[in-house]
Parts: structure tokens; C-alpha cells; sequence
């Protein structure tokens, strides 16, 4: 029997249609609610509206659970590796040996820049931020790739996520590499994803990284704990720019803008500097505990807070753990994981961060753990996002092929003056 709710106002009454989720969260249908009432619903920032019906990602903030296509995010800790994740996420099942090989060999076949993209590095400053580039970059892949711009097939469309997942590691690396002035290492076919990607950032041409395997396993995790949260900011403006049928590497590239923000992906890069200052004396935590409560300053407790998690974030409780083992078995100390703790100790025993249930999210221990693989700071952020990546990309496919899908288009409450008359410029 199908579920309604009633709204009444002003002596009218419309019945909207209530869904449910596969786990029981309900879902008031308003799209009608306009024609029927000549009314729209106001919901600043979306944080209770649903702009989809989606199969990729579950999460229960209430409860700190996280799925990706039903399966637990604690499941995927130590068994799989990123590239068996990504097509997860984008093709709804766990691929077989033969899905996973040509996947697999997608990837290396599609690792390369063009040389007309690769040049363009040249003339980026030295300083540039590594997300400005990344960006850019991916947005340019269109240029060299224009037989994908529109994806009519699901072979065509896995080329076109092959070279976005695997072109992404490069240009990465590349990115690192011009800030840094050193030649650029071109992908090793030979060599697993994650592997690839830390030889392109740390081999130099007469010597090979050695890869410890401990640090590939743990950027191996990180990409996995990265690669979907549902409608997030920078996936959402993924399905956005996605819904006016722009295609996949427009989509994406926009997608590493809105996750260049602090209040988002960009939150990794604030978490560890604030840690940095802490320990270079510049400030104490519990300093940062009180400017984070006064209204008056600006302060904000980087790593905390979840507009979903009103619960541990899964995904930092995983962090925080395999930074102990990580750190154990590469012999590693870093005085940031020590500050960390103590920082998570005070705020989980504060009124403030209690009552608001404001905990570790994912981007309070990321950082730390990257900064034991030797990845600067200013990378952080562009790690997030090479991990995010196939998120985007299930995202944008689900969309593209979900026939009830529009363009997005939200309304507005118009709050401005009413109609007024233009005044020349004699009379202002
Ligand atoms: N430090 C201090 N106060 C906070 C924080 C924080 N990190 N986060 C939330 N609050 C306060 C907020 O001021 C508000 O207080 P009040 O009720 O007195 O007005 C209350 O907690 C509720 O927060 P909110 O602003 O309604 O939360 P939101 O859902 O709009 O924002 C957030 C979520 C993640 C942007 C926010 O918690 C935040 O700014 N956190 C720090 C940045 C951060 O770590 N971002 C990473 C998010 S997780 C991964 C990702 O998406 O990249």
C-alpha cells in the first residue's frame, strides 16, 4: 500500500507520496508539491533533502555505519586493493578475475599524459596549488580525449573512467614533481596502482623507489576509505555539472574544485598544519578547544564534525588504528599523532563537541599518515581526491543512465528588492 503524508495549509490539504529507503528512511516526495500548492520547500544548504534515489552508497551517521554496495566498510580494510574498489563502486558488483584483469589492464594501457598535456606542466608556476593543477588538468583531458565526451556505451564509458583513474596518479605525481623542480618519472606498467603512483612521486631516473609494502598497503586503504560518501559536496556538484549532460571529465574536474575547500577535502591539509603549529609551540590544544567554541573567532576544529556523523566517523576510527600499526612497522614517531590524540581526548570530553556530537572525521588522521609516506602537505588534498575519483565516476554514471534523472535546477526564496526602475547614471 502506497504511504502518504498530508500537508495542510490555509485550508487546502495535499497528500505527498512517502518513500522508503531499503533500510527504512523516509523520503517525503515534494516535486509536485509546487504545481499542486504554489509552494516550494526551503531547505538551506540541502541538508534534508534528498536529491537522489541511489544504489552506491549507504551510511547511517546515527549509528557511524558505512557501505559501499552493502558492503561494510570494515570488510574492505585488508583484503581488497583499490582498483577491485573502484570498479565496485562503478559497475554495482565485485569483479570477477577476467572483469578485474581487463580493468586492470585498462588502467596501464591509459597511464601515460599526452605529450601535449604533459608539456603544459611547464608552464605552470612553480608554486601552484596542486588542486588548481588537478583540476585543470582533468578538464583537459577532454581536449586530448574528444571521442569520450559523449559516452553512448558502457565499453565507451569504461574508457573513459580507465583514463580518468589512471591518468589521475599521474598527473598527480607530475604536479608534485614541477613544484619540487625534479624530472618527471613516467608509470611503470609493471607495477600495481598504488605502487605506480609513489614510484612517479619519489623514484628519480637513476635510482628506483623502493616500495615498502607497508606504505603501499596504507595508501592502498586510504584511496579505499576515500572512494564514496555518498552525496557529499564535491559529488554532488559532480551529479550538478553531471545533470546538464556535461560530460565525465568536465564533471570530475569540478568535482576536485568543490573538494579543494577547507570545510571539505581541503580539511585534511588544515588539520595537519594546525598540529604543526601546535607543536612548533605556537599554540596548545586546548587553546585550539576554546577558540573552536567562541563564536566570536573564526577558529574551527579541522577533522571534526560531520553533516551525516553525528557518531565516530568509520572511517577515522580505521585511520586512527592503522596509524599505530603503520607507524609501529615502519619504525616511524611522529609528534603530530601524539597531539592528535590528545586533542580527540579533550574534545570528546567537552559539553560543546558532546552535545553537538562533533567527533574525528575521516581528515583527522588521513594527513598524518600520508606525512609518513613522504607526501607533503599540499598534496593532501589531491590524494583525497585520486581516491575519490571512482566515487565521482559511479555517481555520474548512475545519473547518466537513471531515465527519471533532470537537470538539476533547485529554487530559491527570493529575498531582494521588488520591482524597481533602472536610474541613469545623473540620478544615482
Ligand atoms: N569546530 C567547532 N565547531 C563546530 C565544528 C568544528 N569542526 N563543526 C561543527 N561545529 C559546530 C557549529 O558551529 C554548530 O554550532 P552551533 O550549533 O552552536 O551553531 C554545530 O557544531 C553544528 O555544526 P554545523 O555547522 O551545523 O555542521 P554542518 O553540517 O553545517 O558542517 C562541517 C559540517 C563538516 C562543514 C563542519 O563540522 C566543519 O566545519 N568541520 C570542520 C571542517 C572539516 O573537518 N571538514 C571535513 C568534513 S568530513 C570529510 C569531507 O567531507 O571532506
Amino acid at each position: 500500500m502506497s504511504r502518504t503524508a498530508k500537508l495542510t495549509f490555509e485550508g487546502r490539504e495535499i497528500e505527498l507520496p512517502v518513500e522508503e529507503s531499503t533500510e527504512g528512511e523516509l523520503a517525503v516526495d515534494v516535486s509536485k508539491l509546487r504545481d499542486a500548492m504554489g509552494m516550494v520547500t526551503l531547505d538551506q544548504s540541502l541538508a534534508n533533502t534528498a536529491i537522489c534515489r541511489s544504489e552506491i552508497t549507504f551510511i547511517d551517521g546515527d549509528q557511524g555505519i558505512l557501505r559501499y554496495r552493502g558492503i561494510p566498510i570494515e570488510q574492505l580494510v585488508d583484503r581488497p586493493n583499490f582498483v577491485e574498489i573502484a570498479w565496485l563502486l562503478i559497475f554495482g558488483h565485485l569483479p570477477n578475475r577476467d572483469e578485474l584483469a581487463a580493468f586492470s589492464e585498462n588502467l596501464s594501457n591509459n597511464q601515460l599524459l599526452h605529450e601535449g598535456l604533459r608539456h603544459q606542466f611547464q608552464h605552470i608556476p612553480v608554486d601552484a596549488p596542486p588542486m588548481a593543477i588537478l583540476s585543470a588538468m582533468l578538464n583537459n583531458l577532454a581536449c586530448f580525449h574528444q571521442e569520450l565526451l559523449s559516452v553512448d556505451d558502457t565499453e565507451q564509458f569504461a574508457h573513459a573512467a580507465a583514463r580518468l583513474i589512471s591518468k589521475v596518479r599521474t598527473i598527480a605525481a607530475f604536479s608534485y614533481r614541477r613544484s619540487r623542480g625534479l624530472p618527471i618519472i613516467h608509470p611503470d606498467p609493471a607495477l600495481r596502482y598504488c605502487a605506480n603512483f609513489l614510484h612517479m612521486m619519489f623514484s628519480v631516473p637513476y635510482r628506483h623507489y623502493v616500495i615498502d609494502p607497508e606504505i603501499e598497503d596504507a595508501l592502498n586503504l586510504i584511496f579505499i576509505l576515500h572512494a564514496d560518501h555518498e552525496q557529499n559536496c564535491s559529488t554532488a556538484t559532480v551529479r550538478t555539472v553531471g545533470s546538464a549532460r556535461a560530460n565525465l571529465f568536465a564533471s570530475c574536474a569540478a568535482g576536485v574544485c568543490a573538494l579543494w575547500g577547507p570545510l571539505h577535502g581541503g580539511a585534511n591539509v588544515e588539520v595537519v598544519r594546525m598540529l604543526e603549529e601546535i607543536a612548533a609551540g605556537g599554540l596548545q590544544p586546548e587553546e585550539c578547544i576554546r577558540m573552536a567554541k567562541d563564536k566570536q573567532s573564526n577558529f574551527r576544529l579541522y577533522g571534526f564534525g560531520h553533516r551525516v556523523y553525528k557518531n565516530y566517523d568509520p572511517r577515522a576510527k580505521i585511520l586512527r588504528d592503522v596509524c599505530d600499526r603503520v607507524f609501529t612497522r615502519i619504525q616511524v614517531r611522529d609528534p603530530l599523532l601524539d597531539i592528535a590524540r590528545k586533542l580527540e581526548e579533550l574534545a570528546l570530553a567537552d559539553s560543546y563537541f558532546v552535545d553537538r556530537k562533533l567527533y574525528p572525521n575521516v581528515d583527522f588522521y588521513s594527513g598524518i599518515l600520508l606525512r609518513a609516506m613522504g607526501i607533503p602537505t599540499n598534496m593532501f588534498t589531491v590524494c583525497f581526491a585520486i581516491g575519490r575519483l571512482p566515487g565521482w565516476i559511479a555517481h555520474w554514471k548512475e545519473q547518466h543512465d537513471d531515465p527519471a534523472s533532470r537537470i538539476i535546477r533547485p529554487r530559491q526564496v527570493y529575498i531582494g528588492v521588488k520591482q524597481t526602475d533602472y536610474a541613469p547614471m545623473n540620478e544615482r
